[in-house]
């Protein structure tokens, strides 16, 4: 059987565990909640034969200073693992467009950038899997960002797709059915966080829509002509009861 250590236990490591799961492959799930600590250095020693590494860690800040460490750490450490346990195939999931200049501002998007520079120059090969914003943000946002009674939007212009989407060309790049070194992934059609946030249930409390970086608001995080169309339409994706 195939197997490949998914690392991180959020939304990506979940849905990526799932797809591998639907293909009989074996997905090895490692975090700190199992001792496995990326922002040191780590072993795959004791888990046995692996086929891959797919890299879904995330840090919950918009610090450049901690972004960029904790995301640079992740992938130097992973990389040595995966070269110490010459794992052939160690895959990243980052953010399209997320090295532009223009968002070298944001903290976290400096943290993702960081992360690829970081992989660009690891020993061993990193695939870099880069997708936009997930379907899902929209809900992670009214969860995250409020202030009282208020949920906070801010105005951003985006191309989302489904998690599942992305999920699955990690999965199939990880098992060798698509062949890569480089892709960005992207859903079908371009919208506002505010459209897809006013699209669902109504939240508890009041939707104010707040101004984000000129660059998220004008379009910087679109994908360019090359991106890869994958998943459903997000109405499509809400009436299939995903939220
Ligand atoms: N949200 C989007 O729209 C989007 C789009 C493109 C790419 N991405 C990228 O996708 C990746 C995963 O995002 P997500 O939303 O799935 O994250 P998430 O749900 O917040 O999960 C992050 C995971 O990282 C693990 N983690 C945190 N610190 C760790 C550490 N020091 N050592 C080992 N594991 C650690 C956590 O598990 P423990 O607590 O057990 O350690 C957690 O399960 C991120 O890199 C993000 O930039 C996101």
């Amino acid at each position: 059987m195939r197997r490949v250590a998914v690392i991180g236990r959020g939304r990506l490591a979940t849905a990526v565990a799932r797809r591998l799961a639907i293909r009989g492959a074996e997905a090895v799930v490692l975090s700190r909640a199992s001792g496995f600590d990326v922002t040191g250095p780590v072993s795959f020693a004791g888990h046995g034969a692996l086929d891959a590494v797919v890299e879904a860690t995330d840090v919950f800040t918009n610090d450049a200073r901690r972004a960029t460490a904790f995301f640079s750490a992740s992938t130097k450490h992973l990389s040595a693992a995966a070269t110490d346990a010459g794992i052939p195939m160690h895959l990243l999931v980052s953010i399209v467009n997320c090295q532009h200049p223009a968002l070298a501002g944001n903290g976290y998007y400096a943290g993702k950038a960081a992360q690829e520079r970081i992989a660009a120059r690891a020993a061993a090969p990193v695939t870099i899997l880069r997708s936009t914003l997930w379907f899902e943000f929209a809900r992670q946002n009214l969860d995250r960002l409020g202030v009282g009674p208020l949920r906070l939007v801010p105005r951003m212009r985006v191309r989302p797709v489904a998690l599942d989407a992305v999920a699955e060309v990690a999965a199939q790049r990880c098992l060798g059915e698509r062949s890569f070194d480089r892709l960005d992934l992207c859903g079908p059609e371009v919208t506002t966080l505010w459209e897809m946030t006013r699209e669902l249930p109504p939240p508890k409390g009041i939707l104010v829509p707040v101004p984000a970086g000129r660059a998220l608001r004008d379009g910087t995080l679109l994908p360019g002509p090359d991106a890869e169309v994958v998943g459903p339409r997000y109405s499509q994706w809400l009436r299939g009861g995903r939220r």
